[in-house]
């Protein structure tokens, strides 16, 4: 089959802004150049991000009308468990209301000053919420997936000589856990073999360090391994998952991603005394276990959303969609990174714009210049996300790359839209010259790229 069409129909439309250049450029001059200070209304495409922006089913939202808003121990809980307990094989399981809750509990109730968690790569939650307890979090992502350009179809694998290392410099009673992100968010969105979990899980049980599988993107994760994994092409999404888990002795999920929900997430695990000490705090600071903080209506969509995301027809959707605007953005000669992950596409804005130096931002550049074409909104991940803030000196020093992300909701745009896109960037590619670089303003001590000021260098 030459075409491969999204596997749902329209039912419910909700429109979107058609905007004028003249009002984009009012916006994005009232919004001080930042992106993240527009509204809905002013942006035609959002590629802000994966999380949270899915498109429910009509099962989805039918199963809402079902949710049981009872306190404790409500028909929706029970639903709830049972989908993942299925998926997961863990003996406790834990309603959140999104991943970065369970990163919080499971921190404060397992790590001290000195304590070190390795991971094939910390989401920035992840890596915060360790810090606050005074531990140190390791990446350990293989040296291939550390360059952005060299092909290698598990990117995002844990390198586990290095890890080996790591445990036995740290000693294993300063390691409360390890964990693997599947798919690895931070370095890409790229995928981890079951190969590679399976001997993380193995070195790791040979010290007792437990194994967390962060799986806010498990099910693209089993895709690519069906995919690209020998041996493993004939396998179920749904089997390859409950391989995946199989060599966790816990997980924490955010449901924003392939639970394809708005909201929520679990934590789950097979340890009695783990599970008992993260009930205790979720039950101080979430909720009640059988709902941790989300709605019954939540806990119905979690349910069906994590087995849709593991049906193959929308996993093929979902991929041949990234794949099409990867072989639109080479044709077009875009400098990307490659392979292209499971929920996003990097450019290089670096190497498309290389008269603007670092410091002047060429991602914010390339950004902007998204949104005056067309009012689409793409994020910077470069030296104004990742840049060090030099107070004394007053001196910024740059990150090592300048990328733009553009994030694929799940289910929310059709080939028009990319389409859309493309054109835009055609535009862009050919007065790419012209573009010009930006200065901070104003900003705040941290987290600089969701609320800095910029004006442009003229
Ligand atoms: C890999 C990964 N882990 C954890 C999180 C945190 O989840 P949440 O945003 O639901 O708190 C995210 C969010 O993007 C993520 O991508």
């Amino acid at each position: 089959m030459g075409t491969i069409i999204e596997p749902f129909r329209i039912k419910m439309t909700e429109p979107l802004a058609i905007t004028t250049r003249e009002q984009r450029e009012k916006w994005l001059r009232e919004a001080h150049f930042n992106i993240f200070l527009l509204s809905s209304d002013q942006i035609t495409i959002d590629l802000l991000t994966d999380s949270g922006t899915g498109a429910m089913s009509t099962n989805q939202w039918a199963s809402m009308m079902m949710g049981d808003e009872t306190y404790a121990g409500s028909r929706s809980w029970y639903r709830f468990r049972d989908t993942v307990e299925k998926i997961t094989g863990f003996k406790h399981i834990f309603p959140i209301h999104q991943g970065r809750a369970g990163e919080r509990i499971l921190s404060q109730i397992r790590l001290k000053p000195g304590d070190v968690v390795p991971n094939n790569g910390h989401f920035d939650t992840t890596r915060a919420n360790i810090e606050w307890m005074g531990a140190q979090a390791v990446n350990l992502v293989i040296e291939e997936g550390k360059n952005l350009f060299l092909d290698h179809p598990f990117k995002g694998n844990m390198d586990i000589p290095k890890l080996k290392r790591l445990i036995e410099k740290t000693g294993p009673e300063k390691i409360p856990f390890a964990m693997i992100t599947v798919t690895n968010n931070s370095y890409g969105g790229q995928p981890v073999s079951l190969e590679n979990i399976r001997e993380t899980k193995a070195l790791l049980a040979s010290y007792n360090i437990p194994l967390i599988i962060d799986s806010a993107r498990f099910a693209e994760n089993a895709f690519f391994i069906h995919k690209r994994e020998r041996g493993r092409e004939k396998r179920s999404l749904l089997n390859l998952a409950q391989e995946i888990f199989s060599y966790g002795d816990g997980t924490i999920m955010s449901a924003k991603k392939d639970g394809l929900a708005n909201i929520g997430g679990f934590f789950a695990c097979n340890d009695d005394q783990l599970a008992e000490d993260f009930k205790n705090l979720l039950i101080l600071t979430e909720g009640f276990p059988t709902y941790g903080g989300l709605a019954g209506r939540d806990l119905e969509a979690i349910a069906v959303g994590l087995l849709e995301a593991l049906e193959m027809e929308y996993q093929i959707y979902r991929h041949a969609t990234i794949e099409y605007m990867e072989k639109k953005f080479r044709e077009m000669k875009y400098p990307l990174v490659l392979p292209v992950g499971g929920h996003a596409i990097y450019l290089d804005a670096q190497q498309l714009l290389p008269h603007i130096q670092p410091l002047h931002f060429p991602g914010i550049a390339l950004v902007n210049e998204m949104y005056l074409q067309g009012g689409v909104r793409a994020v910077e991940m470069g030296s104004v996300m990742f840049g060090k803030i030099d107070s004394n000196a007053q001196k910024d020093s740059p990150a090592p790359f300048e990328l733009v992300r553009l994030t694929f909701p799940r289910r929310v745009y059709t080939q028009s839209h990319f389409d859309y896109i493309v054109d835009i960037m055609k535009n862009i590619w050919e007065r790419r010259a012209s573009i010009r670089g930006y200065r901070i303003v104003k900003q705040p001590p941290f987290l600089r790229h969701f609320s800095a000021h910029f004006e442009e260098i003229r």
